[in-house]
């Protein structure tokens, strides 16, 4: 089946007394226990609206198994504390999304791992792997300057060398790229964006085989970071559309990203679908359209502050992946925590301006980009 048709169906449970085609809201956290192969509580992960929306999210992600968290990074850090141990070392690519900057720099070396942030080529992640090295997590494209990051290849590498290859492919979306087909071990997504997809849900998802799922979900009951039943239903609806809005969502950005291109009051476009983008190529041939997150930065005479209040369309929010179209400031928002020094190293200056772009008209959305430039 096509992308479009498992995100409506897969998973998916009638409800049996009355014949409704939606899963039923299943709230009860006191479940009897006797007559099931099971023992089912909220926190274990295994209610009814729980497993349910797993199962669609492994039926897109071409998952064996999935897990359904209380935020993108209570994925992350179920995954990471799940699998790693005192002593381990972790290789992540640059750019990665704040909050997992700060959750690695702030408390893994307190668990006693060490862990080193490399480029995206084969020989920069190479060259700080050593013996303990047990995990390679990248994030493609990343947060905010869409850095593509060839997957099979190093997917192949990590391979070579008995790594476990982890992805945050929250930008992506399984509708445009699943990377355990390319070869990676876990894929996770902050759900809280484009699975969610209409800025009212706070959630996350991991992906992966079921041997590497049990033990990630093993630790991850003791941690407590389950999604509540109403959120996995609210999730679960969301999920039949994700592919039209991703397409939609998608397309736009491929003529916003154009528009903005030809303007002289912009310094650069950063977005994998432009000819000239360092990752077009290898965007090209492992995902299915380029997404709806671009970044550009504003000519120097432009106050970026006073661009995003000249804008009367376009809403000036954290998050991403909605209906609507946002824009918000990296340095003041999800890359705040990071150092100054690391931000100017990676390019992430005060005049770039990330944006997530919906499913509203594309010439609407590209007119308000334009018009707030003076
Ligand atoms: C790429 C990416 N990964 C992970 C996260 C963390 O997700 P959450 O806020 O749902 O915990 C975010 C949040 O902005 C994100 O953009």
């Amino acid at each position: 089946m096509k992308k479009s048709t498992q995100a409506v169906h897969a998973g998916t449970r009638r409800e049996k007394n009355m014949g409704g085609l939606n899963t039923p809201l299943m709230s009860s956290s006191a479940i009897e226990y006797l007559d099931d192969s099971e023992v089912r509580y909220p926190r274990y992960f295994n209610t009814l609206n729980h497993d349910v929306v797993a199962e669609k999210m492994s039926t897109l992600e071409c998952a064996e198994a999935g897990l359904v968290t209380s935020s993108g990074m209570a994925a992350i850090s179920a995954i990471l504390f799940g699998l790693l141990v005192n002593g381990d070392h972790v290789v992540l690519t640059e750019g990665l999304y704040g909050g997992t900057h700060a959750l690695i720099v702030n408390e893994l070396e307190r668990f006693g791992i060490s862990y080193s942030f490399a480029e995206t080529s084969i020989e920069s992640l190479a060259a700080v792997c050593t013996t303990n090295t047990r995990m390679i997590f990248v994030e493609s494209p990343s947060n905010p300057l869409l850095t593509v990051v060839d997957l099979a290849a190093v997917a192949a590498f990590a391979k070579s060398r008995g790594m476990l290859t982890v992805i945050d492919n929250t930008f992506a979306s399984p509708i445009l790229q699943n990377p355990l087909v390319e070869g990676f071990d876990l894929v996770m997504h902050s759900g809280t964006k484009y699975l969610g997809g209409h800025s009212d849900l706070c959630c996350g998802t991991v992906n992966g085989s079921a041997v590497l799922i049990r033990k990630v979900r093993d630790h991850a009951v003791a941690y407590g970071g389950c999604l509540n039943a109403q959120d996995c239903y609210l999730l679960e609806r969301s999920l039949k559309t994700l592919e039209l809005r991703v397409r939609r969502q998608s397309e736009n950005a491929t003529i916003v990203a154009g528009r903005l291109d030809e303007s002289e009051h912009i310094n650069q476009v950063y977005y994998p679908g432009l000819k000239d983008h360092p990752g077009h190529e290898i965007a090209e041939r492992q995902m299915r359209g380029f997404g709806g997150m671009l970044s550009f930065e504003l000519a120097n005479d432009i106050d970026p502050i006073s661009y995003i209040r000249r804008l009367e369309l376009v809403k000036c929010a954290i998050s991403l992946g909605g209906v609507e179209t946002t824009i918000c400031q990296p340095v003041a928002t999800s890359h705040q925590k990071m150092s100054e020094q690391e931000r100017q190293r990676l390019g992430i200056t005060a005049g770039l301006l990330r944006i997530s772009v919906g499913i509203e008209d594309a010439d609407d959305i590209s007119n308000d980009l334009l018009q707030a430039l003076g």
